[in-house]
């Protein structure tokens, strides 16, 4: 398959979807890598080391978008690569659809077959490629929360850890995954106080036997969440129901509870934000205040560290990436049923239950959508690379 990995464009990302490592897999795979000129650079990756390992420099994102079958990107696509896409293309990225109608809709026009990163599953229904950039989310959320918090920065002007004879700051983390738990373990290796509220029973028991009791777990109702915001000098929203919009954990009106210059970090923005009055901002100017309250809502926090997210996202994705360039999307979501779910937008329909229920569209089954028309073996949305595989891959299967 012709792979294409094009420079992001969204305001201040500088990750890129693959690494000179998974260029090389691809090629001993059979693929064929085409990356945009300049596409690694914020990451630190020239040109060259990408070309050393076999890709094809392409020179702008139009000629990629044109000559690629499988186009790997890390955000959800801009309106002029939504205008690039074409039936029969696979894209393979992070989407966020559900709160994006727009998106989506443009996505379902666009007739490409659209596999997000962030619905892909393992064998516990766990989130493989959201994790590694969870990870590193949950960690820069206690970091710029500590940093907001800061007097100039308009927070209240308290330090994390305290000193000895003055107390630590609170720091209150709503949902204990992959986001919060990493928000907290650096919030404990900062000395503050650390409280997180989670729905699942199981999932606080395993924070507190990670954290060896050196934080608070708190099973999360309104009556908690309202408890403790007037104590709380850090807020981290970090709670996600797989695929669907963020349900709101704090309203407007609880903001009134809350210390004037407490800092809410709304890491779940990029599902519409866990925070009723949370709107997405960038690196650029990360942060707005409502109510006294100083609101950070990045919605690609992990784009800060290019160099550490770009190797931690490559590293997860490349395993699907080469399944579905090996296999071909039907192929491959039978092989691993993982990735089904990730299928989002084929041929024109919304494939992800939660998705279309969020976008208010109606759901196809995957299956369904990719069935192979009469019409030969590229159709709407599908794309069989079987009839251009190179013949010893046909052979060795
Ligand atoms: N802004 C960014 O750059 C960025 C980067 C990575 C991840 N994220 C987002 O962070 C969010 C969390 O991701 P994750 O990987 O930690 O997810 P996760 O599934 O590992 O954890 C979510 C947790 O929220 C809990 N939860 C769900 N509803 C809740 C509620 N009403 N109250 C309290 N807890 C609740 C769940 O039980 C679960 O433990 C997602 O929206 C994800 O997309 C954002």
């Amino acid at each position: 398959m012709r792979v294409g990995v094009p420079t992001e464009i969204k305001p201040a990302e500088y990750r890129v979807a693959i690494t000179p490592a998974g260029v090389r897999e691809m090629v001993e795979h059979g693929h064929e890598v085409l990356v945009e000129a300049g596409a690694g650079e914020g990451s630190a990756i020239s040109d060259a080391a990408f070309e050393a390992q076999g890709a094809r420099i392409v020179p702008g994102a139009e000629a990629l978008f044109a000559e690629a079958e499988m186009v790997i990107k890390v955000k959800e696509p801009q309106p002029v690569e939504v205008e690039m896409l074409r039936p029969g293309q696979l894209l393979f990225t992070y989407l966020h659809l559900a709160p994006d109608p727009e998106l989506t809709r443009g996505l379902c026009g666009s007739g490409a077959t659209c596999v997000a990163y962030e619905t892909v599953e393992d064998a516990r229904g766990r989130l493989p490629l959201l994790a590694p950039m969870s990870e590193i989310a949950g960690k820069i959320a206690t970091q710029a929360g500590a940093f907001m918090l800061e007097k100039p920065l308009g927070g209240r002007g308290i330090l994390l850890g305290g000193v000895p004879g003055v107390a630590a700051a609170n720091v209150m983390v709503i949902g204990g995954g992959v986001v919060g738990m990493n928000a907290a373990f650096i919030a404990i290796g900062m000395e503050a106080d650390v409280f997180v509220f989670d729905k699942s029973i199981d999932r606080l028991r395993e924070l507190e036997v990670a954290f060896a009791g050196r934080c608070s777990t708190v099973y999360s109702t309104t009556l908690a969440v309202e408890e403790m915001l007037p104590r709380a000098d850090l807020v981290i929203g970090a709670v996600l129901v797989h695929g669907a919009r963020a349900p709101f954990v704090i309203r407007r009106e609880q903001l009134a509870l809350m210390k004037p210059g407490a800092v809410l970090v709304d890491v779940a923005i990029d599902q519409g934000g866990c925070f009723e009055t949370s709107r997405p901002t960038t690196h650029r100017d990360p942060t707005f205040e409502v109510d006294g309250i100083i609101h950070y809502c990045v919605a690609n926090m992990p784009g800060a560290v290019p160099i550490t997210s770009t190797h931690a996202l490559t590293n997860a994705t490349l395993p699907y990436a080469i399944a579905l360039a090996d296999e071909g999307v039907a192929e491959a979501i039978r092989r691993n049923p993982g990735l089904r779910p990730g299928v989002n937008v084929a041929a024109g329909a919304v494939t992800h239950p939660a998705v279309a229920e969020a976008v208010g569209m109606p759901s196809v089954k995957v299956e369904q959508a990719l069935k192979p028309s009469a019409d030969g073996p590229i159709r709407q949305g599908h794309l069989d690379v079987s009839a251009r595989r190179p013949p010893e891959h046909a052979e060795a299967e």
